[in-house]
């Protein structure tokens, strides 16, 4: 019989490594509560209309790699690609913008993208998100770079640079649209390509091909066109970042995978990862609410690549130790058979009073049970034979040092605490 495996492309985490991509995630997930940002929890499929509305149909994102499937009911769902578009859908739908603005929220979890897999580049893959709606504010924009970066530093990453540009506004894409149709008629383009720079002329920025990067050398560049309203305000997070302290660089041909950013957008690459370098990226997305049918609020976010996290951690070196990260604070160890169902209940009541605690089971020596205890990275272990439980005294071993102390049985939990 065929062995099943894991769909094509997926990230998968277990232990041990699972140790460290919880790290990543959790650290991510404090640099954003700690900002101000509270939890939402949103469904990983919408309806389909809401990503082709949302992200854009001329992206890859949309036209290429969607997983859309019809429901039992008829329905075109589609698993999330990314998770902006989905909070504005809830945004809208509970009503949220009648609370005080901005509306400061983050999420985690997976999302899934039809990519061709290599290393960094997964079919599901995660990210921790945060999205503040309802301001347009110079302040906020910084914050929410501020918060990628500051989540970045706790984890101790160092190889990495912040990319930054603006998209401006309306009045300042519109004119510099214009110019840009101008120049890409003076190409001679493919008509699919046409098709594609008809919805969103940027997107040719970002195309790979060697010939068109070389004509979008003489492009014109939409930060040139800026209206003064969105060259004062990309001025003035250029300032308070460098006031921060956060250095950046500003690329005026970065061009975002989703149609639906303005103003202020931004990358984080990482240098330690090979093609697909990206660790995390955002910007401003005023008129997206509109457009998918709510009130006229501005927003700005970022979404964060958890798995290319971990694996700039692991290329920095962060996360070299062999040493187990471990809740455990006691590891138990029965002598012989006979102390099974007695030490049972004991670690059972030792849960009770809030003590992370493990037992060894099975039926095996003492010197395999000191190596589960060694293995599972517990703080102190004790081993009761009948011994022990005739006196009620055990030896508690410090698993670092090897240091013993003798205890009462029933001091147990008071002893593990206090140390
Ligand atoms: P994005 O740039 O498409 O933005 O994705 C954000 C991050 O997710 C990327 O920088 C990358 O680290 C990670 N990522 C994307 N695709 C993959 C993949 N196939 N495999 C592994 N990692 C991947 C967004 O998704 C926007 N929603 C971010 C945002 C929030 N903008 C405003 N608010």
């Amino acid at each position: 019989m065929r062995e099943i495996q894991a769909p094509k492309g997926v990230s998968e985490y277990f232990p041990p490594r699972s140790q460290y991509f919880e790290f990543v995630r959790e650290t991510l997930i404090t640099a954003a509560k700690v900002s101000g940002y509270q939890l939402i929890e949103l469904p990983v499929f919408e309806d389909t209309d809401l990503f082709k509305r949302g992200v854009g149909e001329s992206t890859d994102v949309v036209s290429k790699e969607m997983y859309t499937f019809e429901d039992r009911g008829g329905r075109s769902i589609t698993l999330r690609p990314e998770g902006t578009a989905g909070v504005m859908r809830s945004v809208i739908e509970n009503n949220l913008d009648k609370l005080t603005l901005p509306i400061k929220v983050w999420y985690s979890g997976a999302f899934f993208r039809a990519e061709r897999p290599q290393a960094g580049r997964y079919r599901q893959f995660y990210q921790v998100g945060i999205e503040a709606i309802g301001l347009n504010d110079p302040e906020i924009d910084f914050e929410v770079i501020a918060v990628a970066d500051r989540a970045f530093k706790a984890l101790g990453l160092n190889s990495y640079r912040l990319d930054i540009t603006s998209l401006g506004d309306s009045a300042s894409r519109a004119s510099h649209r214009k110019d840009l149709l101008i120049f890409l008629d003076s190409l001679n383009l493919d008509e699919a390509t046409k098709a594609r720079a008809a919805i969103n002329p940027l997107r040719l920025f970002d195309d790979k091909r060697e010939d068109i990067q070389k004509a979008m050398a003489k492009a014109p560049l939409l930060l040139d066109y800026l209206s003064p309203e969105s060259a004062d305000n990309f001025a003035r997070v250029q300032e308070l970042l460098t006031n921060a302290g956060i250095a950046f660089t500003i690329n005026p041909r970065m061009v975002r995978g989703l149609d639906y950013y303005t103003g202020t957008t931004f990358e984080f690459v990482s240098d330690k990862l090979g093609a697909q370098s990206g660790i995390g990226g955002g910007g401003r997305y005023d008129g997206l609410m509109a457009e998918l049918g709510g009130n006229d609020l501005s927003g700005i976010g970022f979404g964060l690549g958890v798995d290319r996290i971990l694996l700039a951690c692991e290329a920095e070196g962060l996360f070299d130790s062999t040493e187990v990260k471990s809740e455990l604070e006691l590891f138990v160890i029965a002598l012989s058979a006979e102390q099974k169902s007695y030490v049972s209940n004991l670690v059972n009541d030792l849960r009770n009073q809030g003590i992370n605690c493990d037992m060894a089971y099975g039926d095996r020596a003492l010197k395999g049970s000191m190596k589960s205890a060694d293995k599972s990275g517990a703080r102190f272990s004790v081993v009761i034979g009948s011994d022990e439980i005739d006196s009620g005294n055990v030896a508690l071993k410090d698993m670092k040092t090897g240091s013993i102390k003798e205890v009462r049985i029933s001091a147990l939990s008071v002893e593990v605490k206090a140390n």
